[in-house]
């Protein structure tokens, strides 16, 4: 089985580095196939009528009502239709126009990062994407410190195996019966409803009275599309937050160059991307037998696509495993690939930017303090959970 995704750790690489050699395509002892070559990975994105992204694809036992609306989980041709809708908050000129907002939100928690040893996470990777995403969508501002308590308990539950019908429906239950996603969910619709009443200048306003092919969204479509533009918008951007910090302490070269350059910041930051993707990797669900570099995958299959692999396949990146931010051109997949690559990475691009530029502006010397622990979660995130940091 895989090793743990949890600290991207070399034994991880190592693993991904044997697979991609001797079984690009790879059946597990639990049925769920691995996908690992960047060559093959693209075949399995950019086919989504063989690979749907929706798991009723296996297991008609999740109910719908959990997932409709979901960009992610939605194939075509509804995809396209929801994707368009989404994207009436996320014009390209909207998002840029969100510029001077990131740089006010990020400026006011890096004033008020305590003096001496203070979690950067807490204190900036978590809030900086939450609160504008929040801000974006209509969320009121006081509110957002509720997130942070709904994340570590989602980024806390087991993934259930997604081969495991009973798992899998046993997991929707408790996701639909209690816990942090009834509870997201039920202060969203609660928000739907307050928006569908009188409406307010914000996306969630936006969204229940918007038409799709002439027809409107149900509240619960509105909610889980809600739910996952919060989740999506800033679960992954806080992790990438926390990998930046940890590759300023490892790399302090880097860090000299980038401060001394700031016109290098975009590349490196594409990088990090490459190197430490917060998303190791995602699920699709196969609709037809098919097959994937000469190996045959049966219909309804669950296939397992390795991006973390893909970004360190040395048929793509030479010496994938150096750290290298003047790597050009630099075709990493942190983003997805296909109809479904990531809504959001114009957004997350300016605000992991406005990020380093600022705490290059404010600290003269930022370092994790020597021998701190960095905690991981135990999901199939790949995000640090604390990051102790001193900031002078
Ligand atoms: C560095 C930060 C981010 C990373 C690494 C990331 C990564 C990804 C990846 C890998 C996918 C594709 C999943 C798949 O194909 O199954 C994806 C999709 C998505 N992302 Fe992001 N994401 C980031 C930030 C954001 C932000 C800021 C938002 C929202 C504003 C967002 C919203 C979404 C949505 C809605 C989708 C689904 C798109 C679709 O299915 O059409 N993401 N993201």
């Amino acid at each position: 089985m895989p090793p743990s995704v949890q600290n991207g750790s070399a034994e991880l690489l190592d693993w991904l580095k044997r697979m991609r050699e001797d079984q690009p395509v790879f059946r597990d002892p639990i049925g769920i196939y691995h996908v690992f070559r960047h060559e093959d990975i693209q075949q399995v994105t950019l086919n989504p009528e063989t690979f749907s992204s929706n798991s009723a694809t296996v297991m008609p036992g999740v109910p719908a009502e959990l997932t409709s609306g979901m960009l992610s989980v939605t194939d075509p041709p509804a995809h396209a239709s929801l994707r368009k809708i989404a994207g009436q908050a996320f014009t390209p000129k909207r998002i840029k126009d969100l510029e001077p907002r990131v740089v006010e939100i990020s400026e006011q928690l890096l004033a008020d990062v305590p003096a001496g040893e203070f979690d950067f996470v807490d204190h900036f990777a978590h809030p900086q994407p939450a609160l504008v995403i929040a801000e974006l969508l209509g969320i009121p501002r006081e509110d957002v410190a509720k997130f942070r308590d709904w994340d570590e308990k989602l980024l806390a539950t087991q993934v259930p195996d997604r081969n495991n019908e009973a798992e899998m429906a046993a997991a929707a239950e408790v996701a639909m019966g209690g816990g942090a996603f009834a509870e997201l969910k039920a202060y969203v619709l609660e928000l739907c409803a307050k928006r569908r009443a009188q409406a307010e200048d914000d996306f969630i306003s936006a969204l229940v009275h918007a038409e799709v092919d002439g027809e409107r969204l149900a509240d619960n479509e509105v909610a889980n599309l809600c739910i996952q533009l919060l989740l999506a918008g800033h679960v992954s951007t806080t992790a990438v937050l926390g990998h930046l910090i940890l590759m300023l302490d490892k790399h302090p070269e880097v860090a000299a160059e980038l401060r001394a350059d700031r016109e290098l910041i975009p590349a490196a930051i594409e990088e990090l991307l490459r190197h430490q993707p917060p998303a190791p990797k995602f699920a699709r669900f196969t609709t037809v037998d098919t097959e994937v570099a000469g190996t045959a995958i049966p219909a309804k299959s669950v296939v397992m696509v390795w991006v973390m692999s893909a970004n360190h396949d040395e048929r793509v990146f030479t010496e994938p495993e150096r750290f290298d931010i003047h790597r050009n051109p630099n075709k990493h997949m942190a983003f997805g690939h296909g109809i479904h690559f990531c809504f959001g990475s114009a957004l997350a691009r300016i605000e992991i930017r406005v990020a380093l530029e600022l705490l290059f502006d404010k600290f003269a010397d930022v370092r994790i303090p020597p021998g701190a622990e960095i905690e991981y979660y135990e999901s199939e995130m790949f995000a640090a959970k604390r990051i102790p940091l001193v900031a002078n």
